[in-house]
C-alpha cells in the first residue's frame, strides 16, 4: 500500500512551514478541517442551544452531530456515556470527586508509578476519605508494569485500578483488555488514561471492556478539549457533580458542570472528515461504516509509525553512550513512536536546545510522569529526552534528526 504522506501532510497547514515537529506527545498539529469547523460554528451558529428559534435548533443539531462522532470514535454503546471537559486532568479530578462518595474507609485503589500525574493525583486525594492507595511499580530494568505484580496487589477491598494505555515516556502499550479482566474478576473498576495512546491507535471501549477511559483532542489533531467515556451502568450509579436538579436521565450532563463546549464538540467532527478523506485516498469504497473505514486508516498509520520507530531506535542503538528508556522494540503492537532516551555523561536539558537550531522540536523533562522519573533516579539528570512522532511525520524528518543527533551525541 502506497502511503500518501503528501496528502496527509497537506491537511495540516502547520506542516507546510519550516519546522519539524517531534514533540507530538506534548501536543499534535491541528487539522485544517477541525479549525474550519470551529470557526464556522462560532461565526454562523454561536447561540445558546435548546431554544425554539431556527439558529438555536441548527446549533443543537451541530453539537449533537459532534457528540455522535465522540461515541463512534471510541465505539461507546450510548452517546450518553461520553463526557466532555476542558482537559484530561480536569475530567479525572471531576470523576474522582464523584467516585470518592461511593467508596468507604479501608477501600483500596491501585495506581501506577508510570502514569502521568493526571491519573495518579486525583486518586491519591481519596486518602483523605480513608481510602488506601497502593502503587503498581515499574520494573526498573525492563521498564515494564508486570501483570503478576498487579495480581498480587489486588484484594477483595480493591475498588479501582488506574493505569495508562500507553506511557507518555516509555511508549509501551499496556494490555488493557487483560487488565480489565483481572480487575473485573476482583469486582473493581478500571480507569484508563489513553492520552498517549489515542493519537496512534483506534479506540474500542467495548472491546477493551473499560469502565472509564479518557484522552485529550489536542494530542489527536484537534483543540484543547477532552473526552471521558464512562460505562452506562456505572454512570447511572455514581453521584453527579452538576446542579442538584440534573439527574441520571441527563446521562453525561450530570458529570459536565457548565456543559460541553459547543464549538469544540462540533469542530472535532473535522477529525472524522479527515479519517474519511484518508480512507478515500487510500482504498476503494468497499467499507460501509465509519468504523470500518477508521480501522483501515489507523492500520495504515500504525504501519507507518512502526517504520519511524524502527529508524530512530536503530540509530539510538548504534550509540554506546545512549540508553533507551523503554522498550528497544519498534513493533507496533508493543509501542507507539514516543521514544525516550538518556545520554551518559550529559544532562537531558543540554540536547534539545542544540537541536532547536535546526528547526526540529524535541524536548526533555519528566513530562509530569514525575514518579516514574524519580523511581528511575533521573531527576538530577533533568529527566529524559523525548522524541514523539505521529503518522504525519516522514522518514526524511527522522533522517534529519538523526543527522543532527549524530553530531551531538
Ligand atoms: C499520558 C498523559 N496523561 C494525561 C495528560 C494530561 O492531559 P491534559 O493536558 O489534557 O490534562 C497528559 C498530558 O501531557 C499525558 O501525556
Amino acid at each position: 500500500m502506497n502511503y500518501k504522506l503528501d496528502f496527509i501532510r497537506s491537511q495540516f497547514p502547520a506542516l507546510d512551514k519550516d519546522w519539524t515537529y517531534f514533540d507530538n506527545a506534548g501536543g499534535s498539529q491541528t487539522l485544517q478541517s477541525v479549525a474550519e469547523r470551529i470557526s464556522d460554528y462560532l461565526l454562523t451558529s454561536n447561540v445558546q442551544l435548546g431554544a425554539s428559534y431556527n439558529v438555536s435548533q441548527e446549533s443543537g443539531s451541530r453539537v449533537n452531530q459532534g457528540f455522535d462522532f465522540g461515541k463512534e470514535l471510541v465505539n461507546a454503546k450510548h452517546r450518553s456515556e461520553v463526557i466532555y471537559g476542558s482537559s484530561t486532568t480536569m475530567l479525572l479530578q471531576q470523576l474522582s470527586k464523584s467516585l470518592v462518595q461511593t467508596f468507604q474507609e479501608g477501600d483500596e485503589v491501585i495506581v501506577t508509578n508510570v502514569d502521568h500525574e493526571a491519573n495518579v493525583g486525583p486518586w491519591l486525594e481519596m486518602q483523605d476519605a480513608g481510602v488506601n492507595i497502593k502503587f503498581w511499580e515499574v520494573n526498573k530494568e525492563t521498564f515494564e508494569l508486570e501483570l503478576d505484580k498487579l495480581s498480587e496487589l489486588i484484594t477483595e477491598k480493591t475498588k479501582l485500578v488506574a493505569v495508562t494505555h500507553a506511557s507518555n515516556v516509555l511508549g509501551t502499550i499496556m494490555p488493557i483488555k487483560e487488565i480489565a479482566e483481572l480487575v473485573h474478576d476482583a469486582g473493581a473498576l478500571l480507569c484508563v488514561d489513553a492520552v498517549a495512546f489515542a493519537p496512534h491507535r483506534l479506540i474500542d471501549v467495548q472491546e477493551l471492556d473499560v469502565d472509564f477511559y479518557v484522552f485529550s483532542f489536542y494530542k489527536v489533531y484537534g483543540p484543547h478539549y477532552s473526552l471521558l467515556y464512562c460505562k452506562q451502568e456505572i454512570l447511572e450509579c455514581i453521584p453527579g457533580i452538576n446542579h442538584f436538579f440534573i439527574g441520571n436521565e441527563e446521562g453525561a450532563y450530570k458529570m459536565q458542570p457548565g456543559n460541553a463546549n459547543f464549538e469544540l464538540s462540533y469542530g472535532y467532527l473535522g477529525y472524522k472528515d479527515y479519517l474519511e478523506a484518508c480512507y478515500s485516498e487510500h482504498f476503494d469504497q468497499s467499507a460501509k461504516t465509519f468504523r470500518e473505514k477508521a480501522v483501515k486508516v489507523y492500520d495504515l498509520f500504525a504501519d507507518h509509525e512502526e517504520q519511524l520507530s524502527k529508524k530512530f531506535i536503530e540509530f539510538l542503538k548504534t550509540k554506546p553512550n545512549v540508553k533507551i528508556i523503554g522498550s528497544e522494540e519498534w513493533d507496533k503492537d508493543i509501542r507507539v513512536p514516543t521514544i525516550s532516551f538518556i545520554v551518559n555523561g550529559t544532562k537531558s536539558d543540554e540536547i534539545p536546545i542544540q537541536v532547536d537550531e535546526y528547526m526540529i522540536g524535541i524536548r526533555y523533562g519528566d513530562f509530569y510522569a514525575r514518579r516514574l522519573i524519580e523511581s528511575l533516579d533521573l531527576m538530577d539528570n533533568q529527566g529524559i529526552i523525548r522524541v514523539s512522532m505521529v503518522h504525519y511525520n516522514s522518514l526524511t524528518e527522522v533522517d534529519q534528526l538523526i543527522q543532527v543527533l549524530d553530531q551531538i551525541i
